[in-house]
């Protein structure tokens, strides 16, 4: 397949996307959060060509995203009144609410399940590919599955290409994490994935939310989620991450660190010179959590360009935005959490 590679503000492009997704195929395009991999929501062809590009397992749902939540009772139904009030307080934007199915969308879009998960997102290139093809579009992050998810062009322009028909180029994600995802589906809401819109924003709406336990520990065969299961977010060395006191994380870390140029660290600014015989990527400051957020995966990928085999990672603590972070990291590394 030859994938047509063009700018975001190249004005010819966005209708021939269009008219990709519109008679069947598939497209990469930018939103808030990460990348997407398009194809239409209506059409279950296309969309098995999103799990064949991904190499993406049969069971693990994808995401539909609309314009407007306007479109939101074309694909899902008996829609609860609380799903209306996310929408209209956090939408377009970085939330995923996950309801019963309506029988306009194949059961394949999520991977046999009676629910589907449903978004709007806010980035102008997103929303109008959505109106301009005239159908909701199923999208998941236009990674290869298990890899870091894409926050620029430069993640997908060869992970991608020869994969997809076209790739839109526009530029770095501002949130840089996937959408939270709340299911309102069961008998109370769950938070299944930490991302930019909190847990107290969501609280403030349905009042107590139940985490789902496949956020921070592993996977027993229960998680609402199915995509929980899976290893995620890996970069190819090891991630081990360190938690606990500034100092205490700080020398556990230094002494670790044997083979000159094996060992990548996973830092906030101004610690490189703590590191000094390791591979350093400092990501931001604990006090600027959307930094962290925003750098995170760029960061992971950019091991893969080093020949490290072991990454140390440092983590924030906090409820706010930090918490997908530490759930990302947590996927990341297998699990392996230091406590020191
Ligand atoms: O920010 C985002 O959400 C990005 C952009 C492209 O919109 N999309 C994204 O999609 O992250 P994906 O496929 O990488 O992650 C979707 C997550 C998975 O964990 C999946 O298991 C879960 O949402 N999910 C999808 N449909 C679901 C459903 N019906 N029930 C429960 N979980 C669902
Ligand atoms: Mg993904």
């Amino acid at each position: 397949m030859i994938t047509k590679h063009i700018k975001a503000d190249d004005a010819a492009f966005l209708q021939e996307a269009a008219d990709i997704i519109a008679s069947g195929g598939t497209v990469i395009f930018p939103t808030e959060t990460v990348y997407g991999l398009g194809a239409n929501a209506l059409d279950k062809n296309a969309v098995a060509k999103i799990f064949e590009a991904k190499g993406r397992p049969a069971d693990n749902p994808l995401i539909v995203h609309i314009a407007d939540v306007s479109e939101l009772d074309s694909v899902a139904k008996d829609v609860p009144e609380e799903a209306y009030e996310l929408f209209r307080r956090y939408s377009p934007g970085p939330l995923t609410v996950v309801l019963k199915r309506d029988d306009n969308i194949p059961a394949e879009i999520s991977a046999g399940l009676d629910t589907v998960a449903v978004r709007i997102p806010s980035h102008p290139i997103a929303n109008a590919l959505i109106k301009l093809s005239s159908c909701p579009i199923a999208a998941p992050s236009a990674n290869v599955s298990g890899k870091p998810s894409p926050t620029c062009y430069a993640h997908v322009k060869d992970e991608m290409d020869g994969r997809v028909d076209m790739i839109i180029d526009g530029g770095e994600s501002d949130i840089g994490l996937e959408s939270t995802v709340v299911s309102l589906a069961g008998e109370e809401p769950i938070l299944l994935r930490p991302g930019a819109i909190t847990l107290r924003q969501l609280e403030d709406v349905l009042g107590r939310v139940a985490l789902s336990h496949s956020i921070f520990a592993k996977y027993d065969g229960t998680a609402a989620s199915p995509g929980m299961k899976y290893r995620h977010y890996a970069p190819k060395a090891k991630v081990v991450l360190v938690r606990g006191y500034d100092a205490e994380v700080r020398s556990f870390i230094k002494s670790k660190i044997r083979l000159k140029g094996d060992c990548g660290v996973l830092c906030f600014d101004g610690e490189e010179d703590f590191f000094c015989e390791a591979v350093t990527r400092p990501y931001g400051t604990p006090s600027e959590p959307r930094t962290l957020a925003h750098n995170l995966f760029d960061a992971l990928r950019y091991f893969d360009s080093t020949p490290v085999s072991v990454i140390y990672a440092r983590v924030a603590d906090g409820d706010g935005i930090e918490m997908a972070v530490l759930n990302r990291l947590i996927k990341a590394a297998g699990f392996t959490v230091i406590e020191v």
